[in-house]
């Protein structure tokens, strides 16, 4: 499977990048993060030049990381400053410093070729870091390759059968989507508007709804990485205001970076943010454990995916049906992209 190569990925939380050596790998890329001593958040190849040994394993002196195995010193800008038992430091040695951006609470690292970074591009996810909202998250590494998280995330029929009991009610998997795709920016809508539905527990348990909603699901997927969930509840029947905020309705802003690790393995970043009840900490556990639980129901699922497909015969022909127009539009988008990072940058 090729990547999109010459695309910002999610890394980590910011919450997660400290003064401790964090180690990710990126689409195949072994990577250390670590921030400054000012609080700047660095990306550097894991691997020491001199002996592969990982600088994750090593530890921090100042903004430099000393190699845990004999000890070359790296600054932050992969530049090697020191080297055992010889005044003479190789010209060779120095790792990658991949170019990071800190932005809504994500760590967003560019993998590719460095000239062609621009931070403009990166896509916004502003709920993650609003006092307005509470936001819950986490991140489930998963054994499966990346092309099925898309799958996964842009069609959300299967919310019926395989999340029934937690966000699935039979109006999911029943009410017809929309598909659009603005080929210019790059962006995959697909929107399902369910005028009478049952409540799932997810959303009676934490807004106290009683009785059927009108349940809004509209996905804005920008590839590689941002998936955006802006989901509308409300008791059945009310509509937004002409003019105005839509403040008797409630919202959640559901995240997910989805980030390739290598070939068959994938983060999968979740975050739930809400604009409701959003001092009460029980709804706030409640939606942790809960949207927790619906990961796990894909993570096993996929899981279980990809062994299948791992041992199949290559050619096997897949029928898609109305419900997998998002799923397609997004593949057809990351393949573009795949070809446009490779034309010209050979790896
Ligand atoms: S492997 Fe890092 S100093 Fe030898
Ligand atoms: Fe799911």
């Amino acid at each position: 499977m090729a990547f999109a190569r010459n695309q910002w990925y999610v890394t980590a939380y910011s919450n997660e990048v400290g003064r401790d050596l964090l180690a990710r790998t990126v689409l195949g890329e072994p990577l250390v993060l670590y921030r400054t001593e000012s609080g700047e958040a660095v990306a550097l190849a894991d691997r020491c030049v001199h002996r592969r040994y990982p600088l994750s394993e090593s530890r921090l002196d100042g903004d430099t990381i000393v190699c845990g195995y004999h000890g070359f010193t790296y600054d932050q800008t992969g530049t090697c400053v020191f080297v055992p038992g010889q005044q003479r430091i190789p010209r060779t040695a120095r790792v990658a410093a991949y170019p990071v951006v800190e932005q809504d609470s994500l760590i967003w690292v560019w993998i590719g070729d460095r000239d062609r970074a621009d931070p403009t591009t990166i896509p916004r996810a502003p709920w993650l870091d609003d006092p307005r909202y509470a936001v819950v998250r986490g991140m489930e590494p998963l054994n499966a390759r990346y092309s099925l998280l898309v799958d996964n995330l842009m069609d959300l029929s299967h919310e019926t059968y395989l999340h029934g009991g937690y966000i699935g009610t039979p109006e999911v998997a029943n009410t017809p989507i929309t598909t659009e795709v603005d080929e210019e920016r790059g962006i995959v809508y697909v929107s399902r508007h369910m005028d009478d539905a049952e409540c799932p527990p997810f959303y009676a348990k934490s807004t106290g709804i009683q009785g059927r909603i009108t349940r809004w699901q509209d996905i804005e997927f920008h590839p590689p990485c941002l998936y955006l969930l802006h989901s509308r509840i409300a008791p059945q029947g009310l509509y937004p205001p002409a003019e105005g905020e839509d403040s008797d309705a409630f919202h959640a802003e559901i995240v997910y970076a989805i980030t390739p690790s290598t070939e068959n393995t994938t983060y999968d970043f979740w975050a739930v943010a809400r604009d409701f009840a959003i001092d009460d900490e029980s709804v706030s556990e409640y939606l942790h454990q809960s949207n927790r639980t619906v990961v796990m129901q894909d993570v096993t699922a996929l899981n279980i995916l990809e062994q299948v497909i791992a041992s199949e015969p290559d050619k096997y022909q897949e029928l898609s049906i109305n419900i997998d127009t998002g799923g397609l539009a997004a593949r057809r988008l990351i393949a573009r992209m795949v070809e446009a990072g490779t034309v010209g940058a050979p790896r």
